[in-house]
């Protein structure tokens, strides 16, 4: 398991959130914003173009609040 060792559920959190909780919660909001509209997309192409902005959401508050990639596995 040493190969693939990350750290407990919980531990990966940076204390940056509670700085600024405010920028925390925009940040999230703003991703939940992008979300629905990729799932309001009428076809797969303009679903494709929204989930980028999506994805980019997830990585840019994740930069900055934990350390921890999502993406890093599938991509
Ligand atoms: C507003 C900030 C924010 C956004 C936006 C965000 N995340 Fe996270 N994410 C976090 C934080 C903080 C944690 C760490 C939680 C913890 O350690 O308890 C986390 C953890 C995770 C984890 C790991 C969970 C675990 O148990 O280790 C995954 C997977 C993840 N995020 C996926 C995503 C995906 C996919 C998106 C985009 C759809 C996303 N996140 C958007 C803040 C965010």
């Amino acid at each position: 398991m040493a190969a693939h060792r990350r750290p407990r559920r919980g531990d990966h959190r940076a204390a940056a959130i509670w700085d600024d909780l405010p920028a925390f919660q925009q940040l999230l909001r703003d991703t939940a914003a992008v979300a629905r509209q990729a799932s309001e997309a009428g076809d797969i192409a303009g679903f494709r173009a929204e989930w980028d902005k999506v994805a980019a959401a997830c990585t840019t508050c994740h930069e900055s609040y934990v350390f921890f990639d999502p993406f890093a596995a599938i991509n």
